[in-house]
């Protein structure tokens, strides 16, 4: 008998990639495979790659530098492969700088690592990052029970990759490439495997998630509106997710979903970027800041109680201080659960990185301190509005202390609750107790207690930020 080969997969960057390691490491089970968590006692590492900001692909060099240490001090042969966009982007140039890399395997060819890592192993030094005409998810394998267990009760599924609208600041057409979406039926098929195995809450994941458009079993295009119809009658999903939404893709099927589905929670994910029009216009985003309130006015309309997020980028090429202040006039309008706000980066190859106007440094490190005073504030009183609210969590995993478990909201907030009379999986109803920055704390709700309701305050939700100060 072989000793199992080991495993550690590190995921870099958005939730595809989590998902895109979950698929490896599924994969590679049937190769004989089993994870870890220790890179060191790893016979195969694989670092899954985010290229979006210099900051997220700089980190593969410097992980990739602590790896070469180790297997230097160790004597050890472990074969090291860097997959993701940093991989896609930059196959040839992670060879040059790093030696130590056996793989570099692009985000379309995973279904070929088996007889990639054949050839590393036979002594090449192998670099995939084709498109290849064959669609992989037709040949990575579906997870075992044992290991769609491990990873909890909450799962992603992609259903669609890649984008085809090229905002000029963005590297994801270029590295996952064009629009792709998945046919309605694999997905299914996916998704009901999934509940079998116990999940109880699907993220539909996507670069451009609200852009699909999968193959119907009726042999028409079906809108994501549709999927999520089909899918909310998979028994015992209890809840669905999508992410990350364009605006110009948010469409009035979507939104109703939102009325229609009790399993779509009320969170809504929606990078916005800029609240300047000049600005939104330079970045091709193809939507304006009254484009932006409207779709949010129309998703209120439909769920009163939506939270909602996004994405900013500051110091965008040619943003002026009215631009600047064009934005947080829009996060003071809107009032933000969360969100995520970044200094603009250039990266190669795309257009703005080539902008004659781009902002110091400097200006750009105070206008994202601002901003994120501001986005903090407005997710703080979101936070707060729902003390002593009730609502469903979904139990995810063990807290710190014993007897503690750690749910999610509808609103996607961590919720701390000590001895639950519930286990991993199930859906609690909670009262909410404590609001710290970082998570929430929750009682059991009285199974009589007649003020439960399934909104957290939406006064808090619907008014700007500057009546909620005052
Ligand atoms: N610089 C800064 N932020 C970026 N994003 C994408 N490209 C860049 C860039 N070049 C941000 C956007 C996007 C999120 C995933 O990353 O806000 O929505
Ligand atoms: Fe990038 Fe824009 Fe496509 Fe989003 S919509 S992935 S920001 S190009």
């Amino acid at each position: 008998m072989h000793e199992p080969r080991k495993l550690y997969v590190k995921s870099f960057g958005c939730q595809m990639n989590v998902y895109d390691s979950h698929r490896m490491a599924d994969t590679l089970a049937r190769e004989g495979f089993v994870e870890t968590q220790d890179p060191a006692e790893a016979d195969l590492v694989i670092l899954n790659t985010c290229h979006i900001r210099e900051k997220a692909a700089e980190k593969v060099y410097s992980e990739l530098g602590r790896l070469r240490k180790q297997k230097q001090e160790a004597g050890s042969d472990t074969m090291i492969a860097v997959a993701g966009c940093v991989a896609q982007a930059e196959g040839a140039e992670i060879m040059r700088r790093a030696p130590v890399v056996d793989l570099v395997v692009g985000p379309q060819s995973y279904h070929r690592l088996p007889e990639l890592l054949a050839e590393a192993r036979a002594g090449k030094r192998v670099v995939d990052t084709e498109f290849p005409a064959e669609d992989k998810f037709d040949h990575l394998p579906a997870p075992t029970r044992a290991a769609t267990r491990s990873r909890g009760p909450a799962a992603f599924v992609t259903v669609q990759e890649g984008c085809d609208k090229f905002c000029t600041f963005c590297v994801v057409p270029y590295t996952r490439g064009a629009e792709v979406s998945r046919p309605v039926a694999k997905i299914m098929d996916e998704a009901a495997r999934l509940v079998d195995q116990g999940v109880r809450e699907i993220s539909l994941i996507g670069q451009n998630v609200n852009a699909f458009h999968g193959a119907g079993p009726d042999g028409t295009s079906w809108s994501l509106a549709r999927l999520m119809e089909r899918m909310a009658g998979i028994k015992g999903l209890a809840r669905l997710r999508y992410t990350t939404s364009h605006p110009r893709d948010m469409d009035d099927d979507l939104i109703a979903a939102h009325r229609d589905l009790p399993q779509l929670m009320p969170y809504l994910h929606l990078p916005v970027q800029s609240g300047s029009d000049r600005i939104l216009a330079a970045m091709n985003r193809k939507h304006g800041r009254d484009d932006f309130f409207a779709i949010i006015e129309k998703m209120r309309q439909a769920r009163p109680d939506m939270a909602l997020s996004s994405d900013f980028i500051v110091g965008f090429p040619g943003e002026s201080e009215q631009d600047f202040e064009d934005t947080l006039d829009l996060v003071r309008k809107v009032g933000f659960a969360s969100a995520y706000s970044f200094k603009y980066s250039p990266r190669p190859g795309t257009p703005a990185a080539d902008h004659a106007a781009q902002v110091p440094e400097e200006a750009k490190a105070e206008r994202l301190a601002e901003l994120q005073r501001l986005l903090e504030a407005s997710k703080a009183a979101f936070d707060e509005s729902c003390r002593g609210r009730t609502f469903d969590i979904l139990l995810e995993k063990p807290g710190r202390q014993a007897g503690q478990l750690i749910g999610r909201s509808p609103y996607l907030q961590s919720v701390v609750v000590n001895d639950p009379p519930a286990a991993i999986g199930d859906l609690l109803t909670v009262t909410i107790t404590d609001v710290g920055p970082n998570s929430l704390a929750g009682i059991p709700a009285e199974a009589n207690d007649t003020s439960v309701s399934q909104s957290p305050a939406s006064s808090a939700l619907s008014r700007p930020l500057a009546a909620m100060e005052a």
